[in-house]
């Protein structure tokens, strides 16, 4: 699954370019934003499964994470090598651009009977960080409600594959996984994806 994203998205990158730098010096952030739009849709919305919808989150959230994958600190397919083309003034403006447009939730179906088990076991877990049911990016963390599915299966693997996990928020994925196993985190992810 992981192969076939990075395959995919390979291709999708070489039909591109990322002329980051072209842009520098007076660019607005929507000017630096619109680049980014073949993968995370019009206005930062995206359309595709493995691409997370990227309006709406905080600017902090925006910033730290794009210095993350500039430094190569967050483990990625793709954003490592995008987020370097970047100035840290062109990151600013873009977390300006993105924090000011409205989240759209991904049109995907989901498990309404496994959303209704997560509803109850996001309230327990997840909620003290990922405020009002995951719609909120304050905190420094991204926005779940609405997001893809698969986007955030992946999301698992990246944090496995090094990618700085908040140490309260492993303590309760830990507790959680020993109480539910797999089965509640794919509760919780058809929560996510229920939420409108
Ligand atoms: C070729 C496709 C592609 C392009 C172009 C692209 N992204 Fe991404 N972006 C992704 C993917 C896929 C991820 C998930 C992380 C990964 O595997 O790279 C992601 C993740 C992100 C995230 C993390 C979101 C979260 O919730 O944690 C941010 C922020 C982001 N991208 C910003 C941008 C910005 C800003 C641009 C334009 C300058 C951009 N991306 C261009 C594919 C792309
Ligand atoms: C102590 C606070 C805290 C708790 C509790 C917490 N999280 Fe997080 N979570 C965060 C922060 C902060 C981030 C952003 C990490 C980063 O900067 O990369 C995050 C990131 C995530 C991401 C990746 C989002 C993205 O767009 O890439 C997912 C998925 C996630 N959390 C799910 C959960 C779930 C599910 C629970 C409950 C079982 C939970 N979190 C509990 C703070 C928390």
């Amino acid at each position: 699954m992981k192969t076939r994203r990075i395959i995919k998205l390979s291709l999708v990158v070489a039909s591109m370019s990322f002329a980051g730098a072209s842009f520098a010096g007076g660019a607005s952030g929507a000017m630096l934003g619109n680049t980014c739009a073949g993968c995370h849709g019009t206005n930062g919305n995206s359309l595709g499964p493995a691409t997370p919808s990227i309006a709406g989150i905080s600017k902090d959230y925006f910033v730290d994470t794009m210095q993350a994958y500039k430094k190569g600190e967050r483990p990625a397919t793709i954003m490592t090598r995008i987020a370097k083309g970047y100035s840290d003034g062109d990151i600013k403006q873009m977390a300006t651009f993105f924090a000011g447009i409205k989240f759209k939730s991904g049109a995907q179906k989901a498990d309404l009977a496994a959303a209704k088990r997560g509803k109850k076991i996001h309230k327990k877990y997840c909620e003290k960080c990922h405020e009002n049911g995951g719609t909120s990016s304050e905190d420094d963390a991204g926005i779940l409600a609405g997001q893809w599915k698969p986007y955030l299966q992946y999301t698992m693997a990246d944090f496995q594959a090094g990618r700085e996990m908040p140490k309260k928020m492993k303590k309760k994925m830990k507790a959680l996984h020993k109480k539910k196993g797999d089965k509640g985190l794919n509760d919780l992810f058809e929560f996510y994806a229920s939420r409108k």
